[in-house]
């Protein structure tokens, strides 16, 4: 009996074989595949409606109304109020963005009569001359089938209100258009950054001005730049030339770059806060200064990730008289408000193990190293407070002899922030918002600043300033970088722009893969270096395969990527592992057609042919992939992959013809199948595949069949997303 049905299990294989390869053109109402690796790709995205726009981060309150503004060549822009330099090039970039989304070219002309403008902008006034934490960004837009008029009380809000207008745009067979809408719209939180880490890798000026643009069209409002670590040392200083010629490898911004990337940043509304980490994270310090240390040196740049010993030695005066000089200096290039003093992960070793700062500690009655750190950062915020400054801190700086105008900057958890909230201190949250550990946008996109459960009283929220997402640069290049950043930032700018109420995830990600590619047009490369990449790995054009396969998998999250140790900040950043993306969109778009699948009990006819198709693709890719990564040893390491793409396909197409025969599976099939999924879940050349839970769903539901006809139709879906998530634990 058991033979006879594998015997049948198998010829239903062969049949879903050919009709696979015969489907070319899927039907009508299933979307409009044309090769199966694009039926995946390309789901309907039907035109907003009143309820379904794309603008990343949701306005506070928008209402669409009926009709619409034609954008056509006759586009035109005028200003009404105050005008200045920086809205004029806001306006201009506009422009060229929309027509180069649309292909029209507008006049350059200034347009005499206001009022017959397509888009007129009234801004009272220029806002801060510096950028503020304080900013007005609000802004109101009116969009009617005449004519869009927006209102700002300060640049920065007309600048915001720009960025919406352009994310309104639509087309369909009628031409380009903004949907008639009311717009009111405000930040929830007014400090909404992104950390660039600098140190570990060098970004160049470049890649920091193609960021700024990404972070102004998700209305992100801090760039917090992380300047210096134990891997480098990357400011040009005039009064202490050694920390950047010999703390750097010749890596380092220029004190013009530094005014370009500021001045490029304050165009676009956005804060540039400086962070120097201090005591510890200091190792780049030390190469030209040992005498800075706690320990005597030589030192040399760190190359390895990871927390390390040296850290300042907080009983030397010579020491403050450096960091006053060195501030001094650093506060006539950056006009920020905040200086960031880092704080974190300062073990202490070499205080304990250096005796005249043991005997320092005891004359001084201060009882471990995190007192004596909080007597350096006394010293320091008096030093950060003459020169006018405020000073910010990772969590650790918490202590209770740190002045109130500190502001903590939450990274081990949310309790910090709570808890210095409740101390009186203004914070900011980043746990949550580590992007360099490649979770999943839904993820990071849960986090609140402001926890749900939180008993913080009306007075001690207004301590909570915002959030940062942290693109901590360990393992990013010029290369990579964007693609660890984007898109998934754009969710976490609106988590800190918009009403707490917006938290639909499936929306999120509809918006999220429209803004994705608005993003490409500013330059972000998050996109297009992938192929480059898999170019230079295959040493070929002909990458079609080994893009099937990197599309569904993900580089291995947490901090497990250099779990031997091996990989240093000299190791090129080319692999598989590099040219994989976070969150994988071919991943999670299989999930919702396996997902709507299984709300079609008991035929389960809905996006099986579109489901098939995909698991074809899966199974019959493997001769292709495997003479490209014979052929290229730097593939070697992924020799498993193709093997175990092909084993999840075919595992999924014998559940699919299994249901579609409705047929009980062999015994032993579904044990079999999901060890196979174990084994292939474990991640090999660092990535591991982010479609097997949506496969374990098909096999769980072929092998329980015969149970779910016992229970109702609509609790099938149920049933089956229970057990698999039982299996995946
Ligand atoms: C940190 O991640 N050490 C701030």
């Amino acid at each position: 009996m058991k033979n006879l049905r594998t015997i049948i299990a198998l010829l239903l294989l062969c049949t879903v074989r050919v009709s696979a390869q015969q489907i070319s053109s899927p039907s009508v109402s299933e979307g409009m595949g044309i090769r199966p690796t694009l039926s995946v790709g390309l789901l309907k995205s039907p035109q907003p409606t009143s309820r379904e726009h794309r603008l990343m981060p949701v306005p506070a309150a928008i209402k669409f109304q009926a009709g619409r503004l034609k954008i056509d060549a006759s586009f035109t822009v005028a200003t009404e109020g105050h005008r200045e330099a920086r809205l004029e090039a806001a306006i201009h970039r506009v422009a060229r963005r929309l027509e180069g989304r649309t292909g029209f070219t507008f006049s350059r002309e200034q347009v005499s009569d206001s009022k017959s403008a397509t888009l007129l902008i009234e801004c009272l006034g220029p806002g801060s001359a510096v950028p503020s934490v304080r900013e007005d960004e609000s802004y109101s837009l009116d969009v009617s089938p005449e004519r869009a008029v927006m209102k700002a009380a300060t640049v920065v809000g007309a600048l915001r209100g720009l960025e919406t207008f352009l994310q309104l745009l639509e087309a369909d067979r009628g031409g380009y258009f903004i949907p008639a809408v009311s717009i009111q719209d405000k930040p929830r939180f007014q400090w909404r950054g992104l950390l660039i880490d600098v140190a570990r890798h060098y970004e160049p000026v470049e890649v920091l001005k193609r960021n700024l643009d990404a972070m102004a069209a998700v209305k992100l409002n801090v760039l917090h730049w992380h300047l210096t670590e134990d891997q480098g040392f990357r400011v040009e200083t005039r009064g202490f030339p050694r920390l950047h010629e010999m703390g750097s490898d010749g890596l380092y911004y220029t004190q013009d770059q530094i005014r370009e990337v500021i001045a490029y940043a304050r165009d676009r509304g956005i804060r540039v806060m400086p962070e120097f980490d201090m005591p510890g994270h200091a190792t780049s310090w030390l190469v030209g200064h040992p005498e800075l240390g706690s320990a005597p040196g030589p030192y040399t740049i760190e190359r390895k990730a990871g927390i390390f010993e040296p850290a300042f030695d907080p009983t030397r005066e010579e020491l403050y008289k450096f960091l006053e000089g060195f501030f001094k200096e650093m506060v006539t290039l950056f006009p920020d408000e905040y200086i960031h003093i880092g704080g974190d992960e300062n073990e202490g070793h070499q205080w304990t193990k250096n005796e005249k700062i043991q005997a320092f500690m005891k004359e001084k009655g201060i009882k471990d190293n995190h007192a004596l750190q909080a007597y350096f950062n006394q010293r320091l915020s008096k030093i950060i407070q003459k020169l006018g400054k405020k000073m910010i801190g990772w969590d650790e700086i918490l202590h209770p002899d740190l002045p109130q105008s500190t502001v903590i900057h939450s990274w081990r958890g949310p309790k910090s922030l709570a808890e210095a909230a409740r101390k009186g201190y203004d914070g900011v949250l980043s746990s949550g918002y580590y992007i360099d550990l490649i979770f999943p946008t839904r993820e990071h996109y849960k986090v609140d600043p402001i926890a749900s459960d939180s008993d913080l009283t009306a007075e001690e929220l207004k301590h909570i300033l915002g959030g940062e997402a942290t693109m901590w640069g360990e393992w990013v290049s010029p290369e990579t970088i964007d693609s660890r950043i984007w898109p998934r930032t754009a969710a976490i700018a609106e988590r800190f722009w918009s009403p707490r109420e917006v938290t639909d995830v499936d929306d999120m990600y509809r918006r999220l893969d429209a803004i994705s590619i608005q993003l490409e047009e500013l330059g972000l490369t998050h996109e297009k270096n992938v192929d480059m990449m898999l170019r230079r790995l295959a040493r070929t054009k002909e990458i079609g395969p080994l893009k099937t396969l990197v599309s569904l998998v993900e580089p291995v999250k947490g901090y497990n990527r250099n779990q031997a140790g091996i990989d240093t900040m000299l190791t090129p950043l080319t692999r598989l592992i590099d040219a994989a993306r976070p969150d994988s969109q071919a991943a999670r778009r299989f999930g919702l057609l396996v997902d709507r699948m299984l709300s079609d009990a008991p035929h389960f006819r809905r996006n099986h042919d579109r489901i098939r198709m995909t698991l074809s693709e899966w199974r019959d890719v493997r001769p292709a992939l495997d003479v490209m990564i014979d052929g290229s040893p730097v593939l070697h390491e992924a020799r498993q992959l193709p093997h175990d793409l092909s084993e999840i396909g075919t595992a999924g197409l014998e559940a699919l013809a299994y249901l579609a025969a409705d047929m009980a599976p062999p015994e032993g099939w579904r044990e079999a199948r999901m060890a196979m999924l174990e084994e292939a879940a474990k991640p090999k050349a660092r990535v591991e595949f982010a479609m097997i839970g949506s496969v374990r769903k098909l096999i769980i539901l072929a092998a329980e069949m015969a149970n779910l006809k016992s229970i109702p139709h609509s609790q099938w879906k149920d049933r089956v997303l229970t057990l698999s998530e039982e299996k995946s634990r």
